[in-house]
């Protein structure tokens, strides 16, 4: 039984990444955003505007801790799971947590596409945007630097993932 929680920022590549890490383990894929769309049948904008943040981060931290996993899975979680609640402890213990590092300035060139479905980036103009993810991620990067790998993210590979987790089992 393996659990690999992929964290990191929005748009590090905890998604793509993870898929193809999964292929590459022969474990399954499960992306924590995805699933928390499934239970409330709507997408996590809507529900965010909808109910709040509030209520989205007891909803994904019930979410992270209740899901059925699969016996060895790949788990992308979202941008602010790691900083919710006790969600980082209970990563670490219950499965290996990776985290996908990357500068704001790398962070902000791949998130200027894909800013309409997160709703904390929606209403950002571009040259807010990297001053946005410079802060937020110098408060978020001490409940990221818990995890027990740290790789960095450009150019990072499922190949190079899938080594460093072998090494550690
Ligand atoms: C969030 C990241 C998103 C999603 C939600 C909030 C965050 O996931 O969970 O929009 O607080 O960073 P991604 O990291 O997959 O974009």
């Amino acid at each position: 039984m393996m659990k690999i929680f992929l964290i990191g920022f929005m748009g590090c590549g905890k998604s793509t990444l993870g898929k193809k890490l999964a292929v590459k383990l022969g474990y399954d894929f499960v992306d924590l955003d995805h699933q928390i769309e499934k239970n409330i049948g709507t997408v996590i904008g809507t529900y965010f505007a909808e109910h709040g943040e509030a209520a989205f981060r007891k909803l994904e931290s019930e979410t992270l801790k209740t899901f059925d996993y699969p016996a060895n899975a790949v788990i992308a979680t979202g941008g602010g799971t790691p900083v919710f609640f006790d969600n980082m402890d209970w990563m670490n213990a219950n499965g290996l947590t990776l985290y996908i590092e990357m500068s704001p300035a790398a962070l902000a060139k791949r998130l200027e596409n894909g800013k309409e479905k997160r709703p904390l980036l929606r209403d950002l103009h571009d040259d807010a945007l990297i001053e946005f993810i410079e802060n937020r991620l110098t408060e978020r990067d001490v409940f990221y630097k818990r995890a027990a790998l740290i790789m960095p993210g450009v150019d990072l590979n499922a190949d190079a993932m899938r080594a460093v987790i072998l090494s550690r089992q």
